[in-house]
């Protein structure tokens, strides 16, 4: 079965723009990434015609919320059919609990249920100020353990941290990695940056590319370039 590895993060705030760079992909090569801007702005619209058009979504919502209200936002987004839903592990083992078991009692094909662990963007005094003595990576293992023991299927994290995360949570588990630029790119706003290879050979299931793709002149050429590099860890 085909299973592309490069999901593409549709950072847009309106449908137009991302219905048009849609048109100028294909689905056999990458899925798609639907964030808070662009489904705040456009809503299950715009995912229904991108799915009309074949592609998969993740559902980047990161739902964080009372147990019951996140499986019922997990139900919803499983209603639309989109491919991975994720919420955030410090919701807890409840919350996580609620929203696995809301996911697989759907009647349509379930969604996989990922988690994001620690914010990429929290450094160790962010933890501090919110009473965390724990270190970033201290805190990322524990809440992928914590997501992979409430039947989750995987968590989004810094490839940095996929060959830990690879290591303790097993073969299955989906390990989502942002933060990646190919050997030329240019590293906009990301610092911490892993090659598409690098990252996969780190123990990374799938790659989430924005810019270098949705702003390169061809983005296609951009992706089967990208799918040209790591197609020999395949
Ligand atoms: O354009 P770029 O490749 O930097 O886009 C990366 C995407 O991944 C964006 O949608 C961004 O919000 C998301 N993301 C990230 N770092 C995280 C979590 C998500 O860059 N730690």
């Amino acid at each position: 079965m085909n299973d592309p590895k490069i999901i593409i993060a549709l950072d847009y705030s309106t449908a137009a723009p991302a219905l048009a760079l849609a048109e100028r992909l294909q689905p056999e090569l990458c899925r798609l990434k639907v964030g808070k801007e662009l489904f705040t702005a456009a809503g299950p619209a715009v995912l229904e015609k991108l799915m009309q058009r074949g592609f998969e979504i993740f559902l980047d919502l990161k739902f964080h919320d009372i147990p019951n209200t996140t499986a019922q936002a997990c139900k919803a987004a499983a209603e639309l059919g989109v491919w991975m839903v994720n919420v955030h592990a410090l919701g807890g083992r409840k919350m996580l609990t609620a929203a696995a078991d809301a996911i697989s009692n759907t009647s349509s094909k379930p969604p996989k249920l990922i988690a994001v662990t620690m914010l990429t963007s929290m450094a160790q005094e962010d933890l501090v100020d919110i009473g965390i003595r724990a270190t970033p990576a201290e805190m990322v293992l524990r809440l992928a353990t914590l997501t992979r023991n409430c039947g989750l299927s995987g968590v989004v994290c810094s490839a940095q941290e996929a060959a830990m995360l690879r290591k303790n949570c097993g073969a299955e588990f989906i390990l989502v990695t942002p933060g990646i630029r190919p050997a030329q790119a240019s590293l906009d706003d990301q610092s911490r940056v892993m090659t598409p290879q690098a990252a996969l050979l780190a123990g990374s299931s799938y790659l989430v590319i924005g810019r270098p793709i949705t702003q390169a002149a061809d983005p296609l050429q951009a992706l089967l370039n990208i799918n040209k590099e790591i197609g020999v860890v395949l």
